[in-house]
């Protein structure tokens, strides 16, 4: 992995489908999306016996809503969150889209977010992405999920922005199976709005859980299983929705494919 360089932040790939988002960070250039702490270099060192009690906890509930602050190495929260404002204040992030493929639609009227996908080159992409390794890693040995890969993105939610109620994974086709959704905003006030609202899985509507999108707090679903909407946010609202698949690498250079947008 890359050291961390206090000169350059962003490492330059030749992928020319990257490259715009690199411009855009090197755009903005008075701005430093924020360095990380070195000891994120090192594993992210995830303690078992939590790992134990959120194995315990998702097989029994099927989501939960976790702190993740103090787990993630110092000073990476912040580095995202720096990141992606600066994404956001450029022409990086894009209108995410519903369902896949030829079906894909962007339909203004169940899904209002804009999102750019993490692709690991920044030091705290980079970071995240060693995090959500050991992370992935931890769940397979608990619940035999067989976890292969992960793929995430950031999205801004603006003011009036929302996501109405939806399953991450249609049934049956295991490729989304674990869903994450981190939060990155500071003082997230009761009146911003954007809180995630959980359903239950036996019935869409029942509210069995409601998450403030506040900085480092985290929700943690089946993907298949459990409805849940964004409730419109009442300022910007930035977070990193991760999902873990079953499925392999669709090629071998799966790090540098734009990934299809979801339902
Ligand atoms: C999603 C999603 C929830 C959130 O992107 O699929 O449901 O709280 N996001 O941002
Ligand atoms: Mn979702």
């Amino acid at each position: 992995m890359n050291t961390l360089n206090e000169e350059a932040v962003v490492i330059p790939l030749p992928d020319p489908r990257f490259k715009p988002v690199v411009r855009q960070l090197h755009r903005v250039a008075g701005e430093d999306p924020g360095l990380i702490s070195r000891d994120s270099q090192a594993d992210a060192g995830i303690d078992e016996a939590w790992l134990d009690g959120l194995a315990d906890h998702l097989g029994e509930h099927a989501w939960m809503e976790l702190d993740l602050s103090t787990r993630m190495p110092g000073g990476l929260l912040d580095a995202l969150r720096n990141e992606v404002t600066i994404l956001h204040k450029t022409d990086a992030m894009r209108r995410a889209g519903i369902g896949r493929g030829e079906e894909l639609t962007r339909d203004r009227s169940v899904r209002r977010d804009q999102i750019v996908w993490l692709e690991g080159f920044t030091e705290p992409q980079a970071a995240l992405f060693r995090f959500l390794d050991e992370l992935m890693a931890g769940l397979n040995r608990r619940l035999f999920l067989g976890l292969k890969r992960y793929e995430a993105h950031y999205a801004t939610f603006q003011q009036g922005d929302f996501y109405k109620r939806h399953l991450d994974s249609f049934r049956g086709r295991a490729s989304r199976v674990l869903s994450l959704v981190l939060y990155l905003n500071e003082d997230w006030g009761l009146d911003d709005g954007g809180e995630l609202r959980v359903f239950s899985p036996r019935d869409e509507n029942i509210v069995t859980g409601v998450v403030r999108p506040e900085a480092g707090m985290a929700a943690l679903f089946l993907s298949e299983e459990v409805p849940h909407e964004v409730l419109p946010a009442n300022r910007t609202r930035f977070s990193i929705a991760c999902w873990f698949r079953q499925d392999e690498v669709p090629l071998p250079l799966q790090a540098v494919v734009v990934p299809e947008s979801f339902c």
